[in-house]
């Protein structure tokens, strides 16, 4: 290496600088202090922790573990690890890949999710070398605003709104005193047929409340539900983010399983899009497995532009 390089725990004064080396690694995305401080408000059974390696104390890299909240085992880990685009292949990601693993040892790690862009040749050859293999693909797919054109969906609203649901976002339901909750269990069935790397983990309603409610990046006028008129049960949902750019992002979009095949996703994402349009964002972006050919088919047809797919590697070091 012909520059020294430092080591050393996170601290609460890297914020800022970890988002500077995130925005110059994925230049396409907007990473925040906010957003990095937001990602750290876990669950208190969450074990995470984050090593930075500097050179003439500026920090060229990241090295981090943390846990899916909704994807939770004791022993599984997720990791993630980001040098700076000018100082790679000098053996840093390697060094905070060591560290990492360090930290985590006293676990007992039985699993690690490490995730990269197709697009990121040398982090795909890393991760192979390393043991990892590949698990699951996603395409984000990104839709300009703007230039949407609602014609050829005309009539698609109100065939469902005929059919018996209304279509609403929380800020319209607020005055429900259970609202919260009937958006939890709609989103507890919802995320049931998500396809993911993990098994899935029950997330309890506190929970739910403090990822989307406490969350900056809530937009109660963009989380959008269908409402069957007949029961007020909420019945499929489709959820618009704030992001700190120019763009907004698609969470989740799910629709009950007796619900399903009538029109209800699509018409809430149409409502989503309208949405979008009129407080001016220049794009929506989403992500979906490449296999969830029913998400697939509603983004294809609304015009989406798939970008280079997401990877998830997962390095096994033990049985369940
Ligand atoms: C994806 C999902 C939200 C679709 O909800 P939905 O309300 O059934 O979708 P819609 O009725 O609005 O479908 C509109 C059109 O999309 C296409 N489509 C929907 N589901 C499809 C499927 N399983 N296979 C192929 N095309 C499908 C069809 O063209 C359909 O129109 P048609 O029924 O007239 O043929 C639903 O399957 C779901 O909840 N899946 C689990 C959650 C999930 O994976 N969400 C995405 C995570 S990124």
């Amino acid at each position: 290496m012909p520059f020294k390089v430092n080591l050393r725990p996170f601290a609460e004064t890297d914020y800022p600088a970890i988002a500077q080396l995130l925005n110059a690694a994925w230049p396409d995305e907007v990473h925040s202090e906010a957003r990095l401080r937001e990602n750290d408000l876990h669950a208190p059974e969450i074990r995470w922790g984050r090593f930075v390696a500097e050179v003439d104390q500026r920090i060229v890299g990241v090295g981090e573990y943390t846990q899916h909240e909704g994807m939770y085992h004791p022993q599984k880990f997720a990791l993630g690890i980001t040098v700076h685009p000018e100082f790679r292949g000098q053996g840093i990601g390697k060094a905070l890949y060591q560290r990492v693993m360090e930290a985590l040892a006293p676990y007992d790690p039985i699993s690690l999710l490490c995730s990269t862009r197709e697009d990121q040749a040398r982090a795909l050859v890393w991760l192979k070398k390393l043991g990892f293999v590949e698990k699951m693909r996603y395409w984000e797919s990104r839709l300009e605003v703007q230039r949407f054109d609602f014609t050829p969906y005309t009539g698609k609203i109100e065939a469902v709104e005929a059919a018996g649901f209304a279509l609403k976002s929380l800020k319209e339901l607020e005055d429900d005193p259970d609202y919260r909750q009937k958006a939890y269990d709609l989103w507890l069935e919802a995320r049931l047929d998500v396809p993911r790397p993990e098994a899935i983990s029950e997330v309890p309603f506190e929970d739910y409340c403090r990822w989307v409610f406490g969350s900056r990046y809530y937009w109660p006028e963009g989380y959008l539900v269908a409402v069957d008129q007949r029961s007020g049960q909420y019945v499929a949902m489709s959820t618009l983010w704030k992001t700190d750019g120019d763009y907004l992002y698609t969470g989740l979009t799910g629709t009950r399983r007796a619900y399903r095949r009538k029109g209800l996703a699509l018409a809430l994402k149409l409502r989503a899009i309208a949405l979008a349009k009129a407080t001016g964002a220049r794009e929506i972006r989403t992500g979906n497995e490449v296999g969830n050919r029913a998400m697939l088919a509603i983004n294809e047809a609304l015009g989406f532009v798939k970008q280079p797919a997401w990877i998830d590697w997962v390095k096994k070091l033990g049985a369940e």
